[in-house]
């Protein structure tokens, strides 16, 4: 039996690698607001130091369970697709699946081969992480879901990271969970635009549509900051806190 103990921030993650014995692995230490580890790893296009990588960029991180996976290649042929989405926003993409780089490239292959994108090759790295150490120390293994030898996968997470190293969102799917790559775009276009401006983003909004006065602001001080005006929608306690504006 083998038995690690990674210190990842505030969490301690235990990993047995014994089927047979009870195993126990814990998901996510990384919270909103930390800054993201500055890791070392291979990679596709070679060795990174993450924060070198991201440069003043923000950045997207995505792990999947395994290399040549029916899911994961949905994923990353529809995220080569959107790659130009992401290079609009300013966004540098980057994968993690828990095996080598040379799987990586020859998945790879597979990858442009179902996918609509007009690259030739994937158009971002894929992290190589075959003794899952980066994906213990991010917090990424799932418990519920094993390999053939019994050891937990990666979950399917999302770390969308800001300029400032920080993580501004995190999105946990489990392996049997495709995700959705225009849902990731929205949320970053909300995540950027709220970086810059006191507003929050309603329910299935999209770039261009009305936003919404975050509470803290008094109208006076609303008034002041969003010169297309403030409506406030009516409702039945009275309180006026459903305000809306144009950014
Ligand atoms: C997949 O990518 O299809 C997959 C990977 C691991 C478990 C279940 C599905």
């Amino acid at each position: 039996m083998l038995i690690s103990i990674v210190q990842t921030g505030r969490l301690s993650l235990v990993f047995f690698s014994c089927r047979s014995c009870k195993e126990e692995t814990t998901m996510p230490g990384l919270l909103l607001g930390d800054v993201f580890p500055n890791f070392e790893a291979d990679t596709t296009i070679g060795r990174i130091k993450f924060h070198d990588f991201l440069g003043s960029s923000w950045g997207v991180l995505f792990s999947h369970p395994k290399d040549f996976t029916p899911v994961c290649t949905t994923e990353l042929a529809c995220a080569a697709k959107v790659s130009d989405e992401f290079k609009k926003r300013g966004v540098k993409m980057i994968a993690l699946s828990i095996d080598s780089v040379e799987d990586h490239h020859n998945w790879s292959k597979d990858v442009m081969a179902v996918s609509s994108s007009t690259a030739k090759t994937l158009p971002f790295p894929i992290i190589a992480d075959h003794n899952r150490a980066l994906s213990i120390e991010l917090g990424m293994l799932d418990p519920d879901e094993r390999d053939s030898d019994g050891l937990p996968l990666t979950a399917r997470c999302v770390f969308v990271i800001g300029p400032d190293k920080k993580m501004k969102l995190s999105i946990l799917y489990p392996a049997t969970t495709g995700r959705n790559f225009d849902e990731l775009l929205r949320a970053i276009d909300s995540l950027q635009l709220t970086a810059q401006k006191k507003v929050a983003t309603p329910v299935d909004w999209k770039l261009g549509d009305k936003v919404m006065v975050i509470p803290s602001l008094s109208d006076a001080e609303a008034a002041a900051l969003f010169p297309n005006g403030v409506t406030t929608k009516e409702v039945p306690s009275g309180k006026n806190y459903l305000r809306y504006t144009q950014p």
